[in-house]
């Protein structure tokens, strides 16, 4: 049963405070005219008033704007986002055969992008999550509209799942160190936080990683946030809570940056309900710092991490990488009555070539 398949397109919770027309240089002008205009006609006091009224809009739309561009908390946005809901199937969160249905369900969130890859990375990591139960997958594109052929994928699957559409902003994309996978993660955020049952735990599973499926019930009875070691990962090869007595201390990881939390997207879940009741749920626009800005954001403190994978001691997954391949453009003219036209034509849907 498809609960609800929508094309809808929405922005973030963050707006600009003007529309585009009110930013258009003919609107100010019509405004100063209209301004001129009104005050020929009054008298004195009623001058006063307007000049009062006038001037107290331009200080509050100077403030306001500033605000946003120059006073904004460090990674949020400066830019609208932009997002597109594009189908969302909840067929199997409650009609599983054989599985428990009082079992909380485990949100995995999933963004990717188009490239030579990515069709092979979503199927491998799709029908891995088909061996796990109770487990509805969020799938978000860095894109402005839906893959037709993940899409698919996810209709074939036969996985509970939401499929949605956020492209990184602009600006973002300019900078030296670019927000991987941010926006799109910030949209299933969202989702989870507008439809997501409180005795749901969310997780972020990048498309390249690998993972054992042990982990999904080791993360299941999740209460508030719970971490485990990380693989393949930094200059120590792994990224690990470091546990004493049962509980988190402090972190093993290669790169401590100045991050309270020194983890792996891969290497936490949080109970929804829990996310829930945080007032100010972000995931930051900073490379390498989107983690342990959306941890902070949880108002986390480190003693109340639970703690999983036999106390941290075994890897449940991994930060495996894909090499990459290129983006090609093919010569097809003598192919265009023959098996390869069709084939090609599918591959570039796929992202796997120009
Ligand atoms: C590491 C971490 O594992 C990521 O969780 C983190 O977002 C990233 O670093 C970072 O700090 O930027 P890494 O393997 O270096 O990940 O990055 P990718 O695998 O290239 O990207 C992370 C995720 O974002 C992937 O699921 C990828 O498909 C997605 N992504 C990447 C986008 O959605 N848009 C992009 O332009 C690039
Ligand atoms: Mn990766």
């Amino acid at each position: 049963m498809i609960a609800s398949v929508e094309n809808r397109l929405y922005t973030g919770s963050r707006h600009y405070l003007t529309s585009k027309r009110m930013r258009s240089p003919s609107f100010a002008i019509e405004l100063g005219l209209w301004v001129a205009a009104s005050f020929m006609g009054m008298n004195r006091r009623q001058r006063i008033v307007m000049a009062i009224i006038v001037s107290g809009s331009l200080v509050y739309i100077i403030l306001t704007q500033a605000l946003l561009v120059f006073g904004s908390a460090p990674g949020e946005p400066t830019q609208p986002e932009v997002r597109k809901l594009c189908a969302v199937d909840l067929k199997r969160e409650d009609s599983t055969k054989g599985s428990n249905i009082s079992a909380p369900i485990i949100y995995v969130v999933t963004p990717t992008y188009r490239r030579p890859e990515m069709v092979a990375e979503l199927t491998r990591l799709g029908q891995t999550l088909t061996l796990v139960k109770r487990i509805h997958w969020i799938v978000a594109e860095d894109s402005l509209t839906c893959t037709a052929p993940i899409t698919e994928l996810l209709q074939r699957l036969g996985l509970s799942y939401t499929h949605l559409a956020s492209p990184m902003p602009e600006v973002y994309r300019k900078e030296r160190y670019v927000p991987r996978g941010v926006s799109n993660r910030r949209a299933a955020l969202e989702w989870v936080q507008e439809h997501g049952s409180d005795r749901a735990v969310l997780f972020f599973l990048d498309d390249d990683n690998a993972i054992d499926v042990r982990l999904f019930e080791e993360m299941r009875p999740t209460e508030t946030v719970s971490m485990w070691p990380v693989g393949l990962i930094g200059d120590y090869t792994v990224s690990s809570p470091i546990v004493k007595d049962g509980k988190v201390v402090a972190f093993y990881d290669g790169w401590p940056a100045g991050r309270k939390f020194q983890v792996d997207m891969a290497g936490f879940a949080v109970n929804v309900g829990f996310l829930k009741k945080q007032k100010k749920v972000t995931m930051p626009y900073i490379a390498g710092h989107e983690e342990d800005g959306f941890l902070k954001s949880l108002g986390l403190s480190i003693k109340d991490i639970e703690v999983k994978a036999d106390g941290c001691t075994k890897i449940y997954v991994w930060h495996t990488r894909t090499a990459k391949n290129p983006s090609r453009a093919l010569k097809l003219e003598k192919h265009q009555n023959d098996n390869i036209k069709v084939l090609t034509d599918n591959m570039r849907e796929m992202g796997m070539i120009k």
